[in-house]
């Protein structure tokens, strides 16, 4: 992690090493809090953040999701990131906007603890390596879609990516795969999942998952280079017999998968989709692609 020099914290910008919260702040103690992950690209027309709107309300209704009544509105929060990223002077990496439930109040119920807001920034590479990665089934299941809201980003689902995160790394794999609670293959650990057979694309549907900013735009990518693209509930046995299996998510942008618990998918080493979307996808977080530049946020 490469810092930046400034954090913004409840309306205030504080140097790095000091923005700080208390030992008795609520999140800490129960989960309860929302979050968001961005990224910044380089451009030929300077640094842009991609699809800041469209995370900036995902953030907010994972916010409501639990309750919590943000002090700032959207455009305050998008303001603040945009003069935050100024003055960190950022070129590219990513941004982390993260809401608690602050300190003065314990018991598992947040009613009374005060809503904290940060904006932090920092230089982040390639999540998962440049190259293909091998991922491991997880034990543990997705979190059923009854017992929480799956489609926000609330702070607390990531005990289940942490456990099979680790599960997954501990036996040598890089990431973990999640099914569902009917056996259905759900997503990764923090990435959307797709198979490819005989050049369609796959996805499990939006349901029970975090429905990826980036999972929306391979679905646009897809159409227009007149790739069909099909949500399905799928089954391991259809990830195994793939072409290609690869995952997709901000930190991650898209990575190949060569093998899912000990089968090699396809030759191993060849992902001519997965290869051509993430080439077309990179190609719009780099401006480099007029008809998405709607999705870029240009620093000024
Ligand atoms: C569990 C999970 N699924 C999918 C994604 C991909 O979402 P996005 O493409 O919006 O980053 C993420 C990352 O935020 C995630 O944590």
């Amino acid at each position: 992690m490469n810092k930046t020099k400034y954090i913004w914290m409840d309306g205030k910008t504080k140097k790095w090493k000091d923005a700080k919260v208390h030992i008795i702040t609520h999140t800490l103690h129960y989960g309860a809090g929302v979050f968001e992950g961005i990224r910044i690209y380089k451009t030929p027309d300077g640094p842009a953040i991609f699809r800041l709107q469209d995370h900036i309300k995902r953030l907010f209704f994972s916010a409501n999701a639990i309750g919590m009544k943000v002090p700032y509105s959207q455009k305050e929060i998008i303001d603040e990131t945009l003069k935050l990223v100024k003055k960190n002077k950022m070129k590219e990496g990513y941004i982390r906007h993260l809401i608690i439930y602050g300190y003065g109040k314990m018991g598992v119920n947040p009613v009374g603890a005060p809503v904290s807001v940060s904006i932090s920034m920092w230089g982040w590479g390639s999540y998962l390596g440049e190259h293909d990665i091998s991922v491991k089934t997880s034990k543990y299941i997705r979190i059923h879609p009854e017992s929480t809201v799956t489609s926000a980003k609330i702070i607390g689902h990531y005990s289940n990516s942490i456990l099979a995160s680790l599960e997954a790394t501990n036996a040598g794999y890089d990431e973990a795969l999640f099914l569902d609670h009917k056996g259905n293959v759900a997503e990764g650990a923090a990435e959307n999942v797709y198979i490819v057979k005989k050049g369609v694309i796959y996805t499990p549907p939006d349901y029970g998952i975090l429905s990826g900013l980036t999972r929306d735009a391979i679905k646009h990518v897809a159409k227009d280079l007149g790739i069909k693209f099909v949500e399905k509930s799928l089954k391991l046995k259809d990830v195994y017999s793939a072409d290609e299996v690869f995952f997709t998510g901000t930190a991650a942008e898209v990575t190949p998968i060569s093998k899912v618990d000990d089968k090699k998918i396809g030759d191993g080493k060849n992902y001519p989709v997965a290869a051509e979307l993430k080439k077309n996808f990179l190609n719009i977080t780099k401006g480099k692609n007029a008809k998405y530049k709607k999705w870029l946020t240009y620093i000024k």
